[in-house]
């Protein structure tokens, strides 16, 4: 499979303070980060808009800006969160009624406006709404969340895995991203489904700020 990264979700980091969070999280070796852009229709939470995820960009010219977009219209922003400096853009496919078609096109934006496409799947989404897409190569990655989107700080949802392993089986050079509940002992069941992304929020900016990678990672298998 695919090689193994983790993504450090700012969701979890100290809003404050954000650059240096992202500072530390790479120091600690974090290969991503990872940017929940809410805007409180999809999922009940707002968080980072595209002004922010600018000025950030601006102090790190280099990172790859991971974004996850839970809104209800991911088209009406392609534009913005391109121009706004997102590396990558994944809006879940719940929003377009698993549409394979819509999927298609927000896809198509989001490479034309020069970033890679994701698509994300919230627990209860079966992974049938997505073989086309990955069949096709429209998208980059398939993020399978491992809890309700919305918040950080809740546990993973093990039947996902389940749904993680059915998408490794039949697709294995793609990029599977599981995102909620990851930590040092989870990311270690979420890389043997065959996971090859891992968000974490809590457990990489936790108050005592001890940054689990390597440390699951190095469990998990990956290098
Ligand atoms: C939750 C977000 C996650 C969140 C994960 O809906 O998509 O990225 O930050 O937080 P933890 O790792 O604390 O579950
Ligand atoms: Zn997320």
């Amino acid at each position: 499979s695919p090689p193994c990264i983790l993504s450090a979700s700012l969701l979890a980091a100290d809003f404050s303070c954000l650059s240096s969070e992202i500072s530390a999280a790479l120091a600690a070796g974090c290969d991503w980060i990872h940017i929940d852009m809410f805007d409180g229709s999809y999922v009940d939470n707002f968080t980072i808009g595209p002004p922010v995820l600018k000025a950030l960009r601006a102090r790190h010219p280099n990172v790859c800006f991971d974004c996850h977009l839970a809104v209800k219209d991911p088209a009406h922003y392609v534009k913005e969160v391109a121009a706004a400096g997102a590396s990558l853009m994944t809006f879940h496919a719940e929003v377009l009624g698993g549409d394979t078609k819509a999927m298609q096109e927000v896809a198509g934006a989001i490479r034309a406006a020069g970033m890679r496409p994701g698509i994300a799947l919230a627990p209860e989404t079966p992974a049938s709404v997505v073989m086309q897409l990955l069949k096709c190569g429209d998208v980059d990655l398939v993020l399978c969340m491992t809890v309700t989107p919305g918040f950080g700080g809740q546990k993973l949802i093990p039947e996902v895995l389940n749904k993680v392993s059915e998408l490794r089986r039949v697709f294995p050079d793609v990029n599977i991203q599981v995102d909620g509940g990851i930590n040092a002992s989870t990311s270690v069941l979420a890389v043997q489904a065959g996971a090859n992304i891992l968000v974490a929020g809590s457990a990489v900016f936790s108050p005592a700020s001890v940054i689990m990678y390597p440390t699951a990672a190095v469990g998990a298998g990956c290098s």
